[in-house]
């Protein structure tokens, strides 16, 4: 008999086809997350699931599995996993390092462009339309070749940011638990300096830091009031690394200039004041969102969950026991 499996949101049909020559796959192809209960119930009888970070993985669901393997996110981050309970469970989760980089990296990119140049702004105003002709003062943004690239994180994501500032000729400086090797800092012309000092300085602060306890509100209120008046704040990575709140705040009185947001604390829940600003550029969460991009996490976790289950050794396991 194949082992059961849970893959717990739609996927593309080739990881389907892919995990059904392995398992025995009970699939949610319609998409609607399962509530936690569901989730449990539905896992209770599996020994692996593909799932994605809208899945909670913790003690008291891996309490009531007990064929329960293998956990694979269809996500880098992996924040919706307690990994400590994993281990204890004897579970293997896994992650998708590395395929979504460059995309992740470019899309940062659309943020940082579009909210120093307020595009949202100028489109929802050209499609209200408003647009009565050229004016010399109209939608006067921020120049992003020549400024100041600030970079919170220079993991893989960070670097592919970086990389791409040098074509805007920018000075890049970063911050991080440790600095860089000498040859990353050299690949991507960028200079470690203080938290302080980056949020002092940049013109635009991009955040790429794993969520964590240490990384909770890593932005708040303070070191908003740190950042110049003129600055764009951009975050990619994770909600609950800015206080949302304080954000607002710092945006409707003009304490910094805009922000490019594809994450946001409680997600998909929102907070409302992000909709009455201007200034913010917002996306629900789709930078690792192209075509190849998305499949080649899916495949990856995939692969992950037919590696833990045949071989015990998943190419990306996050908690070796
Ligand atoms: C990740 O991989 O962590 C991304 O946020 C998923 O889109």
């Amino acid at each position: 008999m194949k082992p059961k499996i849970l893959v717990t949101r739609e996927v593309f049909d080739e990881v389907l086809d892919y995990l059904t020559r392995y398992f025995d796959v009970t699939s949610n192809q319609s998409d609607i997350p399962f509530d936690p209960s569901t989730l449990t119930e539905q896992l209770a009888d599996k020994e692996g699931a593909l799932i994605t970070l809208s899945d909670r993985i913790h003690a008291d669901l891996l309490a009531r599995c007990p064929n329960l393997k293998a956990v694979c996110n269809i996500a880098v981050g992996f924040n919706n996993i307690d990994l400590e309970a994993c281990t204890q469970a004897r579970v293997m989760a896994t992650n998708t390092p590395g395929v979504l980089d460059d995309t992740t990296g470019d899309f940062t990119w659309a943020l940082i462009l579009a909210t120093a140049r307020r595009l949202s702004e100028a489109e929802a105003y050209l499609r209200a339309g408003q647009w009565d002709g050229w004016k010399l003062k109209q939608f006067l943004g921020l120049d992003v070749h020549h400024a100041t690239l600030g970079i919170l994180g220079l993991g893989r994501i960070g670097q592919v940011v970086a990389r791409r500032a040098i074509g805007f000729q920018m000075e890049v400086i970063y911050h991080d638990v440790r600095q860089a090797t000498q040859e990353v800092e050299e690949t991507c012309r960028a200079r470690y300096v203080s938290k302080d000092e980056l949020l002092q300085r940049a013109d635009v602060v991009t955040i790429h830091v794993p969520y964590s306890a240490a990384t909770h509100h890593l932005i708040g209120e303070n070191e908003l009031k740190r950042m110049k008046p003129t600055a764009v704040l951009i975050n990619a990575s994770r909600g609950g690394i800015v206080d949302d709140s304080a954000l607002i705040e710092a945006l409707r009185s003009g304490i910094i200039a805009g922000a490019g947001l594809d994450v946001f604390e409680n997600e998909p829940l929102f907070n409302p004041g992000f909709l009455e600003l201007k200034n913010v550029v917002l996306a629900p969460h789709i930078a690792s969102s192209s075509r190849n991009t998305r499949y080649r996490m899916a495949m990856l976790a995939a692969e992950n969950l037919v590696a833990a289950l045949t071989t015990g050794k998943p190419p990306n396991l996050l908690n070796p026991f």
